[in-house]
């Protein structure tokens, strides 16, 4: 496989790579920190996606055979769209992982007020996902959307690992995430992250003792966005 990683371009010296990754979140925590804690916000202004979104990964969750329900983890969770629209119903308690303070104050309240869903918005970690390791065989379900394009390569397939261990043996770890069409890796330099070709994720998750038992990719988003792809990966036995 051919393709530029981020280490690739942004780190041409090897002495360079911590001053480097750390710029990388630096810039990332500048960026969000600057960004109104609404769902128009977390959607880069595109509110309006949050419906269509919202139901490609229901249908998707949908048809996952004997999913668990009682832990969810939902990673990079901004306010908590997804745990309040789509996690809470379905699991007892849903966990939030998420680096900037301002959003997970917000998620406390969004997540909360007029919920009808018998489930519970849980622990909180206001932290970096290249920081957070997950409690062992917690989670029915660990759901990335839209924040691993911001962990570096070396983060990434680490992150992966530790997910692994924070799964159920019946656990499912669901990405969904932007995707290039190219064979490689484009950065955004306004808000510090990466989009990879599908093939990276394939091979970081399989390299993490994962396999991908379902992928699709969803529906209806408008023409001119990135490709946005669900892959379901469970742990190898
Ligand atoms: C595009 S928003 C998506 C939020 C949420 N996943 C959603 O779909 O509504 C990206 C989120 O990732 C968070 N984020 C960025 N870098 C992160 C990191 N290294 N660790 C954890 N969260 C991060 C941002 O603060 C922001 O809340």
């Amino acid at each position: 496989m051919s393709v530029l990683n981020k280490d690739t371009l942004l780190a041409p010296q090897a002495d360079q790579n911590n001053a480097t990754e750390n710029d990388f979140y630096g810039r990332a925590q500048k960026y969000w920190s600057e960004v109104p804690a609404t769902v128009n916000g977390m959607l880069g202004g595109l509110g309006y996606l949050n419906r269509i979104d919202i139901q490609g990964s229901s249908s998707f969750l949908r048809d996952l055979k004997d999913l668990g329900k009682n832990n969810a983890l939902d990673c990079g969770a901004g306010i908590g769209r997804i745990t309040k629209n789509l996690l809470m119903s379905r699991f007892n308690t849903t966990d939030i992982v998420e680096q900037d303070a301002s959003f997970t104050e917000k998620a406390r309240e969004y997540c909360t007020e007029g919920n009808e869903h018998n489930g519970r918005l849980g622990e909180i970690y206001t932290m970096g996902l290249q920081e957070f390791t997950p409690a062992a065989n917690k989670y029915d379900v660990i759901w990335c959307q839209w924040v691993l394009g911001h962990l570096t390569e070396s983060d990434l397939f680490n992150f992966f690992h530790r997910m692994r261990v924070g799964l159920t043996n019946k656990g499912y770890l669901i990405i969904k995430e932007n995707v290039t069409s190219s064979n490689i890796v484009e950065e955004d330099k306004q808000d510090s992250s990466v989009t990879r070709p599908l093939k990276i994720y394939e091979t970081a998750i399989k390299s993490a003792g994962f396999r991908i038992v379902k992928t699709w990719r969803q529906q209806s988003f408008p023409k001119g966005l990135y490709p946005v792809y669900m892959l379901a990966c469970r742990p190898t036995e």
